[in-house]
Protein backbone atom coordinates (compact mmCIF):
# COMPACT_ATOMS: atom_id res chain seq x y z
CA UNK A 1 0.00 0.00 0.00
CA UNK A 2 0.80 3.72 -0.89
CA UNK A 3 1.62 4.95 2.35
CA UNK A 4 1.63 8.95 1.03
CA UNK A 5 -1.71 11.06 0.19
CA UNK A 6 -1.23 11.37 -3.24
CA UNK A 7 -2.73 14.39 -4.87
CA UNK A 8 -6.09 14.15 -6.55
CA UNK A 9 -4.69 15.41 -9.87
CA UNK A 10 -0.71 14.91 -11.13
CA UNK A 11 0.27 18.28 -11.05
CA UNK A 12 1.16 19.36 -14.81
CA UNK A 13 4.88 19.63 -14.77
CA UNK A 14 4.98 21.97 -18.33
CA UNK A 15 2.99 25.30 -19.45
CA UNK A 16 3.82 28.96 -18.90
CA UNK A 17 3.10 28.18 -14.67
CA UNK A 18 5.35 25.50 -14.04
CA UNK A 19 8.57 27.20 -16.28
CA UNK A 20 7.65 30.70 -13.82
CA UNK A 21 7.84 28.67 -10.60
CA UNK A 22 9.38 25.09 -10.96
CA UNK A 23 10.30 25.01 -7.08
CA UNK A 24 6.80 26.52 -6.02
CA UNK A 25 5.92 23.21 -8.11
CA UNK A 26 8.44 20.86 -6.61
CA UNK A 27 6.87 22.59 -3.05
CA UNK A 28 3.33 21.22 -3.82
CA UNK A 29 4.80 17.49 -5.00
CA UNK A 30 6.83 16.82 -1.70
CA UNK A 31 3.86 17.42 0.38
CA UNK A 32 2.81 14.14 -1.26
CA UNK A 33 6.13 12.11 -0.38
CA UNK A 34 9.32 10.78 -2.27
CA UNK A 35 7.41 10.65 -5.44
CA UNK A 36 4.25 12.08 -6.55
CA UNK A 37 2.21 11.78 -9.62
CA UNK A 38 2.90 14.62 -12.70
CA UNK A 39 1.45 14.91 -16.20
CA UNK A 40 4.85 16.08 -18.20
CA UNK A 41 2.52 16.61 -21.63
CA UNK A 42 -1.51 16.53 -22.40
CA UNK A 43 -2.06 12.89 -21.62
CA UNK A 44 1.49 11.43 -20.07
CA UNK A 45 1.53 11.14 -16.85
CA UNK A 46 4.57 10.17 -14.86
CA UNK A 47 5.91 9.43 -10.85
CA UNK A 48 8.33 11.92 -10.16
CA UNK A 49 11.05 11.66 -7.31
CA UNK A 50 11.39 14.54 -5.55
CA UNK A 51 13.69 13.34 -2.56
CA UNK A 52 17.17 13.23 -2.52
CA UNK A 53 17.85 9.95 -1.23
CA UNK A 54 15.05 8.07 -2.80
CA UNK A 55 16.64 9.93 -6.18
CA UNK A 56 20.29 8.58 -5.76
CA UNK A 57 18.27 4.95 -4.44
CA UNK A 58 16.57 5.16 -7.06
CA UNK A 59 19.72 6.02 -10.04
CA UNK A 60 21.87 3.74 -7.96
CA UNK A 61 18.96 0.32 -8.45
CA UNK A 62 19.76 -1.51 -11.68
CA UNK A 63 18.32 -4.32 -10.08
CA UNK A 64 14.68 -2.62 -9.92
CA UNK A 65 14.87 -0.08 -12.41
CA UNK A 66 15.74 -0.44 -16.54
CA UNK A 67 16.63 2.57 -18.72
CA UNK A 68 14.72 0.61 -21.13
CA UNK A 69 11.42 3.36 -22.56
CA UNK A 70 9.62 0.17 -25.79
CA UNK A 71 7.22 -1.49 -23.00
CA UNK A 72 6.12 2.16 -22.11
CA UNK A 73 6.45 4.01 -25.38
CA UNK A 74 4.14 1.25 -26.85
CA UNK A 75 1.27 3.19 -24.38
CA UNK A 76 2.10 6.18 -25.57
CA UNK A 77 1.10 8.21 -28.94
CA UNK A 78 3.42 8.39 -31.86
CA UNK A 79 3.43 11.87 -32.17
CA UNK A 80 3.56 12.79 -28.15
CA UNK A 81 5.96 15.88 -28.14
CA UNK A 82 7.81 14.02 -25.37
CA UNK A 83 9.08 11.36 -27.56
CA UNK A 84 11.85 12.71 -29.04
CA UNK A 85 13.63 12.99 -25.62
CA UNK A 86 12.25 10.00 -23.96
CA UNK A 87 11.80 7.74 -27.05
CA UNK A 88 13.83 4.63 -27.79
CA UNK A 89 17.43 4.70 -29.84
CA UNK A 90 20.18 2.19 -29.47
CA UNK A 91 22.43 4.14 -26.98
CA UNK A 92 24.13 4.38 -23.74
CA UNK A 93 20.93 6.63 -22.31
CA UNK A 94 18.21 3.42 -22.95
CA UNK A 95 20.35 0.62 -22.59
CA UNK A 96 21.38 -1.41 -19.64
CA UNK A 97 24.08 -4.03 -18.33
CA UNK A 98 26.25 -5.47 -20.56
CA UNK A 99 25.09 -3.08 -23.45
CA UNK A 100 25.07 -0.16 -21.55
CA UNK A 101 28.89 -0.86 -20.25
CA UNK A 102 29.92 -1.79 -23.85
CA UNK A 103 29.02 1.82 -24.89
CA UNK A 104 29.53 3.54 -22.24
CA UNK A 105 33.32 2.80 -21.82
CA UNK A 106 33.55 3.80 -26.02
CA UNK A 107 32.62 6.97 -24.83
CA UNK A 108 34.36 7.50 -21.70
CA UNK A 109 37.83 6.46 -23.38
CA UNK A 110 37.09 9.00 -26.31
CA UNK A 111 36.10 12.16 -23.80
CA UNK A 112 39.20 11.39 -21.97
CA UNK A 113 41.26 12.06 -25.19
CA UNK A 114 39.99 15.91 -24.70
CA UNK A 115 43.33 17.76 -23.26
CA UNK A 116 41.86 20.37 -20.80
CA UNK A 117 44.12 22.81 -21.76
CA UNK A 118 43.57 22.52 -25.59
CA UNK A 119 39.97 22.71 -24.74
CA UNK A 120 40.30 25.75 -22.86
CA UNK A 121 41.92 27.26 -25.51
CA UNK A 122 39.77 26.18 -28.56
CA UNK A 123 36.40 27.21 -26.40
CA UNK A 124 38.39 30.93 -25.78
CA UNK A 125 39.00 31.03 -29.60
CA UNK A 126 35.20 30.24 -30.70
CA UNK A 127 33.90 32.90 -27.75
CA UNK A 128 36.13 35.94 -29.03
CA UNK A 129 34.64 34.96 -32.61
CA UNK A 130 31.25 34.58 -31.34
CA UNK A 131 31.79 38.03 -29.04
CA UNK A 132 32.93 40.05 -31.97
CA UNK A 133 29.65 39.50 -33.90
CA UNK A 134 27.85 41.89 -31.46
CA UNK A 135 30.20 43.55 -29.58
CA UNK A 136 29.99 46.57 -31.34
CA UNK A 137 26.49 47.02 -31.06
CA UNK A 138 26.06 47.48 -27.10
CA UNK A 139 23.74 44.54 -27.04
CA UNK A 140 22.83 41.31 -27.38
CA UNK A 141 20.95 38.17 -26.62
CA UNK A 142 23.44 35.82 -24.52
CA UNK A 143 21.00 32.61 -25.25
CA UNK A 144 20.77 32.76 -29.15
CA UNK A 145 23.82 34.63 -29.84
CA UNK A 146 26.64 32.92 -27.53
CA UNK A 147 25.45 30.46 -25.63
CA UNK A 148 23.04 28.20 -28.04
CA UNK A 149 26.16 28.45 -30.74
CA UNK A 150 29.26 27.91 -28.43
CA UNK A 151 28.91 24.26 -27.45
CA UNK A 152 27.76 23.70 -31.53
CA UNK A 153 31.03 24.88 -32.59
CA UNK A 154 32.66 22.88 -30.00
CA UNK A 155 31.34 19.32 -31.14
CA UNK A 156 31.69 20.29 -34.64
CA UNK A 157 35.14 20.50 -34.19
CA UNK A 158 35.54 17.78 -31.45
CA UNK A 159 34.01 15.61 -34.12
CA UNK A 160 35.57 16.93 -37.31
CA UNK A 161 31.98 17.70 -39.26
CA UNK A 162 32.35 19.41 -42.69
CA UNK A 163 31.80 23.14 -42.05
CA UNK A 164 29.58 22.96 -44.69
CA UNK A 165 27.55 20.65 -42.88
CA UNK A 166 27.89 22.52 -39.35
CA UNK A 167 24.11 24.18 -39.71
CA UNK A 168 22.87 20.86 -40.30
CA UNK A 169 23.89 19.43 -37.01
CA UNK A 170 22.80 23.31 -35.76
CA UNK A 171 19.59 22.84 -37.17
CA UNK A 172 19.39 19.01 -36.40
CA UNK A 173 19.98 19.67 -32.47
CA UNK A 174 17.63 22.76 -32.25
CA UNK A 175 14.70 21.32 -34.31
CA UNK A 176 15.31 18.23 -31.64
CA UNK A 177 14.53 19.92 -28.94
CA UNK A 178 12.28 22.68 -29.75
CA UNK A 179 9.59 21.57 -32.19
CA UNK A 180 7.31 18.56 -31.71
CA UNK A 181 6.43 18.39 -34.79
CA UNK A 182 9.64 18.95 -36.76
CA UNK A 183 11.50 17.06 -34.26
CA UNK A 184 11.76 13.48 -35.91
CA UNK A 185 12.58 15.03 -39.49
CA UNK A 186 15.15 17.34 -37.17
CA UNK A 187 16.87 13.84 -35.58
CA UNK A 188 16.60 12.25 -38.76
CA UNK A 189 18.46 14.86 -40.56
CA UNK A 190 21.35 15.15 -37.72
CA UNK A 191 21.65 11.08 -38.56
CA UNK A 192 22.17 11.47 -41.78
CA UNK A 193 25.03 13.84 -41.50
CA UNK A 194 26.59 11.79 -39.06
CA UNK A 195 26.09 8.79 -41.11
CA UNK A 196 27.88 10.23 -43.71
CA UNK A 197 30.94 11.57 -41.03
CA UNK A 198 31.21 8.52 -40.06
CA UNK A 199 31.53 6.34 -43.51
CA UNK A 200 33.90 9.02 -44.09
CA UNK A 201 36.11 8.40 -41.08
CA UNK A 202 35.62 4.97 -41.29
CA UNK A 203 37.65 4.74 -45.02
CA UNK A 204 39.98 8.03 -44.39
CA UNK A 205 40.54 8.23 -40.12
CA UNK A 206 41.78 11.57 -39.38
CA UNK A 207 42.73 12.89 -35.58
CA UNK A 208 39.00 13.49 -34.45
CA UNK A 209 36.50 11.68 -31.91
CA UNK A 210 34.89 9.87 -34.59
CA UNK A 211 37.74 8.43 -35.63
CA UNK A 212 38.68 7.34 -32.40
CA UNK A 213 35.33 6.13 -31.64
CA UNK A 214 35.86 4.07 -34.56
CA UNK A 215 38.65 2.55 -33.86
CA UNK A 216 37.92 2.28 -29.86
CA UNK A 217 38.12 -2.15 -28.66
CA UNK A 218 34.31 -2.01 -28.12
CA UNK A 219 34.41 -1.93 -31.70
CA UNK A 220 30.85 -0.40 -32.38
CA UNK A 221 29.82 -0.85 -35.61
CA UNK A 222 28.94 2.27 -38.03
CA UNK A 223 25.38 2.87 -36.74
CA UNK A 224 26.11 2.07 -33.33
CA UNK A 225 29.02 4.41 -33.90
CA UNK A 226 26.26 7.26 -35.42
CA UNK A 227 24.10 6.75 -32.68
CA UNK A 228 26.69 7.20 -29.64
CA UNK A 229 27.60 9.93 -31.29
CA UNK A 230 24.36 11.78 -31.97
CA UNK A 231 23.35 11.10 -28.64
CA UNK A 232 26.71 13.14 -27.40
CA UNK A 233 25.46 16.12 -29.38
CA UNK A 234 21.86 16.06 -28.54
CA UNK A 235 22.58 15.36 -24.83
CA UNK A 236 25.01 18.08 -24.48
CA UNK A 237 24.07 20.91 -26.11
CA UNK A 238 21.24 21.86 -24.44
CA UNK A 239 22.42 21.55 -21.13
CA UNK A 240 25.66 23.04 -22.22
CA UNK A 241 23.99 26.02 -23.08
CA UNK A 242 21.22 26.12 -20.34
CA UNK A 243 24.01 25.98 -17.82
CA UNK A 244 26.07 29.14 -19.45
CA UNK A 245 22.94 31.16 -19.72
CA UNK A 246 21.66 30.41 -15.89
CA UNK A 247 24.86 30.74 -14.46
CA UNK A 248 25.41 34.24 -16.43
CA UNK A 249 22.03 34.95 -15.35
CA UNK A 250 22.89 34.31 -11.76
CA UNK A 251 25.92 36.72 -12.14
CA UNK A 252 23.92 39.56 -13.32
CA UNK A 253 20.94 39.46 -10.60
CA UNK A 254 22.82 37.70 -7.12
CA UNK A 255 23.61 41.41 -5.48
CA UNK A 256 27.10 39.44 -4.20
CA UNK A 257 27.72 40.55 -8.32
CA UNK A 258 26.90 43.74 -8.03
CA UNK A 259 24.09 43.57 -11.27
CA UNK A 260 27.00 43.59 -13.84
CA UNK A 261 29.22 40.80 -15.04
CA UNK A 262 32.56 41.66 -13.42
CA UNK A 263 31.52 44.17 -10.66
CA UNK A 264 31.12 41.47 -8.05
CA UNK A 265 33.95 39.41 -6.01
CA UNK A 266 32.61 35.83 -7.01
CA UNK A 267 33.61 33.94 -9.66
CA UNK A 268 32.16 32.15 -12.56
CA UNK A 269 33.43 28.79 -10.91
CA UNK A 270 31.22 29.59 -7.85
CA UNK A 271 27.98 30.79 -10.36
CA UNK A 272 28.28 27.41 -11.74
CA UNK A 273 28.07 25.66 -8.90
CA UNK A 274 25.19 27.52 -7.60
CA UNK A 275 23.66 27.51 -10.31
CA UNK A 276 23.97 23.11 -10.30
CA UNK A 277 22.67 23.04 -6.70
CA UNK A 278 19.39 25.29 -7.31
CA UNK A 279 18.50 25.49 -10.98
CA UNK A 280 20.70 22.71 -12.80
CA UNK A 281 20.24 22.40 -16.30
CA UNK A 282 18.68 19.58 -16.67
CA UNK A 283 15.75 19.68 -14.21
CA UNK A 284 13.39 16.56 -14.41
CA UNK A 285 14.86 13.40 -16.14
CA UNK A 286 16.51 9.69 -15.37
CA UNK A 287 13.93 8.35 -17.22
CA UNK A 288 13.32 4.98 -15.45
CA UNK A 289 11.30 2.08 -15.66
CA UNK A 290 10.39 -0.58 -12.93
CA UNK A 291 11.06 -3.90 -13.99
CA UNK A 292 8.34 -5.17 -11.94
CA UNK A 293 5.56 -4.09 -10.06
CA UNK A 294 7.05 -2.58 -6.36
CA UNK A 295 7.24 -0.71 -3.72
CA UNK A 296 9.66 2.03 -3.60
CA UNK A 297 10.19 4.54 -0.20
CA UNK A 298 6.70 3.36 0.27
CA UNK A 299 4.95 4.52 -3.52
CA UNK A 300 3.45 1.66 -5.19
CA UNK A 301 5.02 1.64 -8.36
CA UNK A 302 4.01 -0.85 -11.84
CA UNK A 303 5.87 -2.37 -14.24
CA UNK A 304 7.06 -0.30 -16.80
CA UNK A 305 5.22 3.02 -15.98
CA UNK A 306 7.26 6.11 -16.61
CA UNK A 307 9.59 7.11 -13.32
CA UNK A 308 11.59 10.58 -13.65
CA UNK A 309 13.88 11.93 -11.41
CA UNK A 310 13.37 15.84 -10.36
CA UNK A 311 16.91 17.04 -9.51
CA UNK A 312 16.00 20.42 -9.60
CA UNK A 313 13.58 19.03 -6.29
CA UNK A 314 16.17 16.92 -4.76
CA UNK A 315 18.33 19.39 -4.74
CA UNK A 316 17.10 21.87 -3.27
CA UNK A 317 15.41 19.86 -0.89
CA UNK A 318 16.74 21.82 2.24
CA UNK A 319 18.55 24.55 1.28
CA UNK A 320 22.21 23.03 2.03
CA UNK A 321 25.30 24.95 3.28
CA UNK A 322 27.63 24.17 0.17
CA UNK A 323 31.11 24.07 -0.16
CA UNK A 324 33.04 25.23 -3.45
CA UNK A 325 33.11 21.52 -4.80
CA UNK A 326 29.64 21.00 -5.10
CA UNK A 327 29.47 19.12 -1.55
CA UNK A 328 26.73 20.21 0.87
CA UNK A 329 28.06 20.41 4.30
CA UNK A 330 26.58 16.67 5.19
CA UNK A 331 28.89 15.29 2.15
CA UNK A 332 26.37 14.72 -0.23
CA UNK A 333 27.09 15.83 -3.56
CA UNK A 334 24.17 17.74 -6.29
CA UNK A 335 22.17 15.45 -8.58
CA UNK A 336 23.11 17.88 -11.82
CA UNK A 337 25.25 15.42 -13.19
CA UNK A 338 22.80 12.43 -12.10
CA UNK A 339 24.40 9.52 -10.23
CA UNK A 340 24.67 5.85 -10.66
CA UNK A 341 25.72 4.05 -14.17
CA UNK A 342 24.20 6.65 -16.11
CA UNK A 343 25.47 9.77 -14.65
CA UNK A 344 26.68 11.97 -17.24
CA UNK A 345 29.98 10.91 -18.56
CA UNK A 346 31.22 14.20 -19.73
CA UNK A 347 31.19 16.44 -16.21
CA UNK A 348 34.55 17.75 -16.98
CA UNK A 349 34.65 19.19 -20.13
CA UNK A 350 31.04 20.29 -19.66
CA UNK A 351 32.11 22.37 -16.73
CA UNK A 352 35.33 23.63 -18.50
CA UNK A 353 33.41 24.69 -21.72
CA UNK A 354 30.77 26.85 -19.40
CA UNK A 355 33.41 28.59 -17.04
CA UNK A 356 35.62 29.35 -20.16
CA UNK A 357 32.79 30.49 -21.89
CA UNK A 358 31.65 32.98 -18.94
CA UNK A 359 35.20 33.88 -18.71
CA UNK A 360 35.25 35.22 -21.91
CA UNK A 361 32.07 37.18 -21.55
CA UNK A 362 33.05 38.66 -18.10
CA UNK A 363 36.77 39.96 -19.20
CA UNK A 364 34.98 41.12 -22.75
CA UNK A 365 31.57 42.88 -21.53
CA UNK A 366 32.84 43.55 -18.46
CA UNK A 367 29.99 46.40 -17.85
CA UNK A 368 26.77 43.96 -19.56
CA UNK A 369 23.94 44.04 -17.57
CA UNK A 370 20.29 43.01 -18.08
CA UNK A 371 18.50 44.57 -20.91
CA UNK A 372 14.91 44.00 -19.23
CA UNK A 373 13.59 43.69 -15.70
CA UNK A 374 14.11 39.92 -14.58
CA UNK A 375 10.50 39.38 -14.15
CA UNK A 376 10.25 39.78 -17.74
CA UNK A 377 12.64 36.77 -18.91
CA UNK A 378 11.02 33.78 -20.39
CA UNK A 379 12.02 30.26 -19.83
CA UNK A 380 11.30 27.55 -22.07
CA UNK A 381 7.84 25.85 -20.89
CA UNK A 382 8.99 22.07 -20.85
CA UNK A 383 9.42 19.49 -18.16
CA UNK A 384 13.02 18.31 -18.46
CA UNK A 385 15.27 21.47 -18.79
CA UNK A 386 15.47 24.83 -16.89
CA UNK A 387 16.22 26.83 -20.09
CA UNK A 388 16.05 30.48 -20.72
CA UNK A 389 14.12 31.25 -24.19
CA UNK A 390 16.79 34.66 -24.22
CA UNK A 391 19.05 36.72 -21.98
CA UNK A 392 19.09 40.50 -23.08
CA UNK A 393 21.88 42.34 -22.05
CA UNK A 394 23.95 45.63 -22.81
CA UNK A 395 26.92 46.89 -22.55
CA UNK A 396 29.48 49.44 -23.62
CA UNK A 397 30.04 48.94 -27.32
CA UNK A 398 33.74 47.23 -27.83
CA UNK A 399 35.37 48.63 -31.21
CA UNK A 400 37.89 45.76 -31.02
CA UNK A 401 38.16 42.67 -28.79
CA UNK A 402 40.05 42.60 -25.69
CA UNK A 403 43.06 40.64 -25.53
CA UNK A 404 44.79 39.58 -22.68
CA UNK A 405 47.00 36.60 -21.84
CA UNK A 406 47.07 33.41 -24.46
CA UNK A 407 43.92 32.28 -24.37
CA UNK A 408 42.94 35.55 -26.44
CA UNK A 409 44.59 34.59 -29.21
CA UNK A 410 41.55 34.00 -31.91
CA UNK A 411 42.07 30.59 -33.17
CA UNK A 412 43.40 30.82 -36.45
CA UNK A 413 42.13 26.96 -37.51
CA UNK A 414 39.90 25.06 -34.94
CA UNK A 415 42.12 22.51 -33.29
CA UNK A 416 40.71 19.40 -32.20
CA UNK A 417 40.83 19.17 -28.18
CA UNK A 418 42.83 16.34 -28.24
CA UNK A 419 46.68 15.01 -27.29
CA UNK A 420 49.45 13.89 -29.68
C1 LIG B 1 26.28 21.47 -18.35
C2 LIG B 1 26.23 20.48 -19.04
C3 LIG B 1 25.67 19.11 -18.72
C4 LIG B 1 24.85 18.67 -17.71
C5 LIG B 1 24.27 19.47 -16.57
C6 LIG B 1 24.63 17.26 -17.94
C7 LIG B 1 23.84 16.43 -17.15
C8 LIG B 1 23.56 15.11 -17.44
C9 LIG B 1 22.60 14.30 -16.72
C10 LIG B 1 21.74 14.78 -15.56
C11 LIG B 1 22.58 13.08 -17.30
C12 LIG B 1 21.66 11.89 -16.93
C13 LIG B 1 20.48 11.93 -17.88
C14 LIG B 1 19.52 10.78 -17.75
O1 LIG B 1 19.84 9.74 -17.14
O2 LIG B 1 18.40 10.91 -18.28
C15 LIG B 1 23.54 13.11 -18.37
C16 LIG B 1 23.81 12.03 -19.19
C17 LIG B 1 24.59 12.11 -20.28
N1 LIG B 1 25.32 13.22 -20.70
FE1 LIG B 1 25.46 15.00 -19.80
N2 LIG B 1 25.32 16.89 -19.05
C18 LIG B 1 25.97 17.99 -19.56
C19 LIG B 1 26.78 18.06 -20.65
C20 LIG B 1 27.07 17.01 -21.44
C21 LIG B 1 27.96 17.07 -22.57
C22 LIG B 1 28.71 18.32 -23.04
C23 LIG B 1 27.95 15.84 -23.13
C24 LIG B 1 28.67 15.34 -24.33
C25 LIG B 1 29.66 15.88 -24.92
C26 LIG B 1 27.07 15.00 -22.33
C27 LIG B 1 26.81 13.67 -22.59
C28 LIG B 1 25.98 12.87 -21.85
C29 LIG B 1 25.67 11.49 -22.18
C30 LIG B 1 26.21 10.69 -23.36
C31 LIG B 1 24.80 11.01 -21.20
C32 LIG B 1 24.20 9.59 -21.11
C33 LIG B 1 25.08 8.72 -20.25
C34 LIG B 1 24.54 7.32 -20.03
O3 LIG B 1 23.33 7.07 -20.18
O4 LIG B 1 25.35 6.45 -19.67
N3 LIG B 1 26.58 15.74 -21.32
N4 LIG B 1 24.12 14.36 -18.44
Amino acid sequence: MTSHPQPPQPLALYGPDFAADPHGHYRTLREHGPLAPVRIAPGIEAMLVTDYQAAVDLLRDTHTFSKDPRAWQATVPSDSPVLPVLGHRPTALFSDGAEHARYRDAINDTLALIEPHILRAQVAGVAQQLIAEFATTGSGDLIAQYARLLPLHVFVTWFGVDPADGDRIVDGIGGMMNSAQGAAAAYADLVDVVTRLVADRRARPRRDLTSYFLAHPARLDNDETVRQITLLMSAGHDPETNLIGNATLHMLTDERYAGSLHGGAMTAHEAINEVLWQDPPIANLAAHYPRHDTEFHGVRLRAGQLVLVSFGAANTQSRPATSDTGVRSGGSAHLAWSAGPHRCPAKQPALLIAMTAIEQLTSQLCDAELAVPVSELLWRPGPFHRALVHLPVRFTPLDTLVSVGPDREPARRPEVPIGS
